[in-house]
């Protein structure tokens, strides 16, 4: 055996007992006649002591210890004589008998510290030396204990686990597809699922009533801190349920989860709160509602004063920045900035000070009265020490900016504790979204999203007015799960693939396989996707998913570690039948 107990195992209960650790080496200190070894594994971190006393050999080989080295260490546990209350085995050490190099290190690129001194792309060069790191490893964990927890709650409720393919045809889901060549069938390509939808659907049709899978999806996307490349979901779907079951199911489970593993309890259901709510509240269909700091609508009452930005504006939003009257120029300058970055696309920020002594400053005092902005105040409900936040334009891109400066007055006043938890479900998402530039609707789920029965007949007078029985988990403003009632009867599907601009042979070629299935007795049925990465980076308290997957990808979707993606042989492309355009280094 190379090891009687892990390195975050002994206490002073252990004192007397001959013990063998095997570990890596965190630090060597050499303090004249005595030397001390912190020893480390997965599990903690033991002090190992080279005593005044101890033989020549012991001394030699921890005298050519570095950083990093793997040892194997026996000897005595005994009570410190200065203890450290920061250590789990800080009441002991082990004084060594025996101690043996197993494998020797090379200089480390960055110490593996909590906080580590090593850049992002070095530690992701290294990933396997940045997962020595505790706070990986405890991300690791959460991770681990999460999918054990969701395992066994989906599998008490009566769901199979079963996998579904990786080598599939494309399902649209928004995002384009990663495709593979095929070599048995020479220029065609599988794709790999940007999610199981059409698989669990069919599973459905199939008879297995409640499925769910852990699994792997793949979009070839934009990058953000909240996604990667390829992720991986909580796929669930049940058949014989409308939208309430399938949120009484999931919302169970997120208490469970929130419950036993964070120990946080929430009174009465989560509240259901309509798209459109969500967008004219809160400028965003994943609204943080941690904090209020809704939005007004000051359209009919800034309009007609001669100030242009607002008379031509289709919506004119306020929002009320509670005890900010005193903002300096500079801090009204850098909101003004962040609100005009391209991303968020604001022209401008016109902002009402409500004085402690009663009376309005504000940016625009030359097109309005005293009057006219204490009735803003008032139709605000801001009071005197408050900061009026205003932005015009067209109104769907004003309210999504003004959901950005709302974020960013939440976190600039502490309003967005990482340790508080504001659950919600957004329901009756639009069916359709509307796009300017190919002149058609998109599915705003998926096209396989049933549309609210009251609503099927807008589908052809109008289609952007039809809301879909589709519905998101949302944690402060994290959009962590997705998921819809399905339609499962052939000529509704037929007539959405119409409404998307399909041609029937068009519909038929990609999805003939699905419209054939319903044929043969589809169940109602609806499902739900979580987000693992983003429920467990929620969990941890980060933004970025990145540290809750053990290999990621970097932002231009590199794996810097085993350099991929990567050329492949000419040989391969020649097996696989493809010829490139341009050699890739030309392209360069
Ligand atoms: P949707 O596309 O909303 O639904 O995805 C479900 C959830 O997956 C997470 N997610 C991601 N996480 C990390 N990186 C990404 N690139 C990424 N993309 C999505 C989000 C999201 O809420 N088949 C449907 C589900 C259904 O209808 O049952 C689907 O995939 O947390």
């Amino acid at each position: 055996m190379y090891r009687t107990y892990t390195c975050g195992e002994l206490r002073i209960q252990n004192a007397g007992q001959s013990v063998t650790l095997a570990g890596w080496v965190q630090k060597v200190r050499n303090l004249g006649a005595m030397t001390f070894i912190d020893i480390r594994d997965r599990y903690g971190i033991t002090q190992l002591v080279v005593a005044e006393g101890a033989g020549g050999a012991i001394r030699e080989t921890a005298a050519r210890l570095g950083r990093e080295f793997v040892i194997q260490a026996t000897g005595k546990v005994i009570e410190r004589a200065s203890k450290n209350p920061r250590m789990e085995t800080g009441d002991i050490e082990v004084e060594l008998t025996e101690l043996r190099v197993l494998n020797q290190s090379a200089t480390p690129p960055f110490t593996i510290e909590d906080n580590s001194d090593g850049g992002d792309e070095i530690r992701m060069k290294y990933r396997y030396l940045d997962l020595r790191r505790n706070p990986l490893k405890t991300a690791l964990m959460l991770r681990h204990r999460m999918a054990i927890e969701i395992r066994n709650f989906l599998s008490e409720k009566g769901f199979l686990e079963i996998e579904t393919p990786y080598l599939i045809r494309s399902t649209p889901e928004g995002a384009r597809d990663f495709v593979v060549p095929s070599r048995m069938n020479p220029g065609q390509f599988y794709a790999l699922p940007q999610s199981p939808q059409t698989f669990k659907q069919l599973l459905m049709v199939a008879g297995y009533d409640r499925y769910f899978q852990i699994v792997r999806c793949f979009r070839d996307e934009d990058l953000r801190a909240d996604r990667q490349p390829e992720f991986t979901q909580i796929d669930c779907e049940m058949a014989f349920v409308e939208q309430d079951d399938v949120l009484a199911t999931f919302e169970e489970l997120a208490r469970k989860m929130f419950d036993s593993v964070l120990g946080v309890k929430f009174e009465g259901a989560f509240p259901r709160m309509p798209y459109a709510e969500a967008m004219e509240k809160y400028g965003s269909d994943k609204p943080d509602i941690r904090f209020g700091m809704t939005f007004n609508d000051l359209t009919r009452q800034a309009q007609g004063h001669n100030f242009v930005v607002f008379d031509s504006a289709e919506y004119v939003g306020a929002i009320v920045a509670p005890g900010c009257a005193g903002y300096t120029r500079k801090q009204l300058d850098e909101l003004t900035e962040f609100v005009k970055r391209p991303q968020i696309g604001a022209k401008g920020l016109v902002y009402v000070r409500c004085e402690e002594g009663g009376g309005f400053k504000s940016s625009v005092d030359k097109f309005y009265s005293q009057d006219d902005l204490s009735s803003w105040a008032e139709a605000c409900g801001a009071r005197a020490g408050d900061l009026i936040l205003i932005l015009a334009g067209d109104k769907r891109r004003t309210l999504t900016a003004l959901g950005e400066l709302r974020l960013e007055m939440g976190s600039r006043l502490g309003l967005r504790d990482p340790q508080q938890f504001a659950p919600l479900w957004v329901v009756d998402f639009p069916l359709l979204e509307w796009d300017e530039e190919s002149q058609r609707f998109f599915a705003m789920h998926h096209p396989f999203t049933s549309p609210k029965p009251e609503d099927i007949p807008l589908m052809d007078s109008d289609p952007g007015k039809v809301r879909a029985n589709a519905y998101d988990f949302v944690v402060n403003g994290v959009e962590v799960g997705g998921g819809s009632i399905r339609i499962h009867d052939s000529e509704l599907q037929q007539k959405m693939f119409r409404t998307l601009g399909f041609t029937p042979e068009q519909a038929e070629a990609q999805f003939g396989f699905l419209m054939n299935a319903f044929r043969f007795g589809a169940p109602p049925h609806g499902g739900i996707a979580f987000g693992f990465d983003r429920w467990c980076a929620l969990f941890g308290g980060a933004d970025s998913i990145r540290d809750y997957i053990a290999f990621p990808k970097n932002n231009s979707g590199r794996d810097v570690m085993i350099d991929a993606p990567a050329p492949i042989d000419p040989a391969q492309l020649e097996e696989l039948s493809i010829a490139l355009r341009e050699a890739p280094a030309e392209k360069k």
